[in-house]
């Protein structure tokens, strides 16, 4: 029987980047993962494949959408759907590979097949022949992720009523599309298909898009959605849906109430959140009972349970993969006797649409909520020069400071590459930084970041561009 110091169950970005730090630090680790590939949801069915199909669509809407023959290229794009599916699994594959080459790298056994916890120290892994291997270890790590939350009479069959994996890998385009949820998956996923052409509808219950989102921000967003051909249908309580071989119907009714009303179109894309998965884990076997939603608590990853530790998508916080794997490796560290820890205040969001979202820290409502004093620089992006040059002048960034210290509360930005940029914050905040200090670093010239830089400048009312 193995003896570990660590068995993962979960390959994705929590259980992998567990799994790397483990081996760094020296200890006897194995990685039991169930889908045959390295990766989690993340990698195989999330992150990379969207990320994928993301770039290929905005790369054939601006060929297609008049975008290209503005800066002088002419061209006729013609849409091979099958290779753009085919390039996406080609980069996933890739990937997939590039972790199970960091497993050997850092000496972690990756042991294939579905694992369920079998007591204390002890986790059976069922291989897919059926053979049955027990691992011994002094420390499990719960790593499980994930799956989308079904939607009460509304049954997915990924073929006519789809979830996001099934909108990942669609045989064709729709001619309409209906997505529920007004959400991250909804929006980027929404964003794929509208690109490539088909009409969407997006059916939300709540009044507005994007829940939690600093309320300005999501109404920039939902502006230029708008102006791109997304319809919503806000405050609208879905009430079924009914697939035929060529379509599918959906029902709802006004929140507020009012008629029932049916969409229909050529595709369902239900995408209302995603719940914890602990299927089969054998969680009983040492005690650990997960909430109502599904979620097991820990207290610096640790379980009720001794030596038993939980990670990323199936613990609290936001289901993103850098709070998984930022968990992952501050999980290990403790189990090593060091001082890991993970600072909540500062994990951002990326919508990667076009225009891109980035937000991280507080909202105004947060702040308003919570009686804090704050000040607030904005910069649009139509007053940003190589944003201008470059045609992506729309949206803006917003910089949240407190009144009394200047310290950076949150920064909300809809526009180009804020994605990557919102790390210069990230990072400003991590020392405390204040609106002051990103307002006299000096940005390069001509670059998108210069936006970044004169919305810290707007705190103090000190704009130069506009
Ligand atoms: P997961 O990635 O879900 O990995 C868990 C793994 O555990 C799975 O591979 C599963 O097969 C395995 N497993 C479960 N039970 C067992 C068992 N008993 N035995 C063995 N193996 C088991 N996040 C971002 O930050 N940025 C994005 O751009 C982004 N895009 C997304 C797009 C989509 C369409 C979706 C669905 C999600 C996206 N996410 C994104 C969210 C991100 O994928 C998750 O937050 C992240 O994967 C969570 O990592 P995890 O390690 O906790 O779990
Ligand atoms: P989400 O929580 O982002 O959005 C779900 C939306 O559905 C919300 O607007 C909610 O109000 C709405 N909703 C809930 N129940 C509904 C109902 N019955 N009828 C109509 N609308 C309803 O969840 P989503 O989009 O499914 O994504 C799941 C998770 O995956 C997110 O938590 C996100 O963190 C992660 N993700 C992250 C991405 C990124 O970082 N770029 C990309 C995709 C997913």
């Amino acid at each position: 029987m193995a003896q570990y110091d660590v068995v993962i169950i979960g390959g994705g970005p929590g259980g992998y980047n567990a799994a790397i730090r483990a081996g760094q630090l020296g200890l006897k680790t194995a990685i039991v993962e169930g889908r045959g590939k390295l990766g989690g949801t993340c990698l195989n069915v999330g992150c990379m494949p969207s990320k994928a199909l993301l770039h290929a669509s905005e790369m054939y809407d601006l060929a297609a959408n008049g975008e290209f023959a503005k800066l002088g290229i002419e061209v006729k794009p013609t849409l091979n759907l099958p290779q753009m599916m085919a390039q996406k699994s080609e980069s996933v594959e890739a990937l997939t590979k590039g972790v199970e080459f960091l497993m050997k790298k850092n000496k972690v056994d990756y042991v294939k097949g579905w694992g369920r916890i079998a007591g204390p120290g002890k986790v059976v892994v069922k291989a897919e022949d059926g053979s049955e291997a027990t691992l011994e270890t002094r420390n499990i790590v719960i790593a499980t992720g994930s799956e989308p939350t079904p939607l009460p009479g509304v049954s997915v069959d990924n073929v006519r009523i789809v979830d996001s994996t099934g909108a990942l890998s669609l045989p064709e385009v729709p001619k309409t599309m209906i997505i529920v949820g007004a959400g991250v998956i909804g929006l980027e996923l929404g964003s794929v298909w509208r690109r490539l052409g088909a009409e969407v509808t997006v059916v939300e219950y709540l009044d507005r898009i994007c829940p939690g989102m600093d309320d300005e921000t999501a109404k920039v967003f939902q502006r230029s959605l708008t102006k791109q051909g997304f319809k919503f249908q806000l405050g609208a309580k879905v009430t079924g849906a009914k697939a035929s071989a060529t379509g599918a119907e959906l029902t709802f009714e006004p929140v507020a109430g009012g008629e029932p009303q049916t969409l229909s179109a050529d595709y369902v894309l239900v995408a209302i959140g995603r719940r914890p998965y602990t299927e089969g884990l054998g969680l009983d076997t040492v005690g650990v009972v997960p909430d109502k939603r599904g979620v097991i608590a820990n207290n610096h990853y640790k379980t009720g349970a001794e030596g038993v530790w939980v990670i990323g998508d199936v613990t609290s916080g936001p289901m993103l993969a850098h709070k998984a794997e930022d968990e992952g490796v501050a999980c290990i560290e403790l189990i090593a006797g060091k001082a890991g820890h993970v600072n909540y205040d500062i994990i951002p969001g990326v919508i990667y649409t076009k225009p891109e979202v980035a937000t991280v820290g507080k909202t105004e409502e947060e702040l308003k909520a919570a009686g804090i004093a704050y000040k607030v620089g904005k910069f649009p992006f139509t007053a940003n020069s190589r944003a201008k040059i470059n045609h992506e002048n729309e949206g803006q960034v917003k910089v949240l400071a407190d009144a009394k210290t200047d310290r950076i509360l949150g920064v909300h930005a809809v526009g180009p590459s804020v994605g990557d940029m919102i790390a210069e914050y990230c990072v400003a905040m991590e020392f405390g930084g204040s609106s002051e200090d990103v307002a006299r670093t000096c940005h390069p010239h001509p670059t998108r970041s210069e936006a970044m830089r004169q919305a810290a400048m707007g705190v103090e009312g000190w704009i130069m561009q506009a």
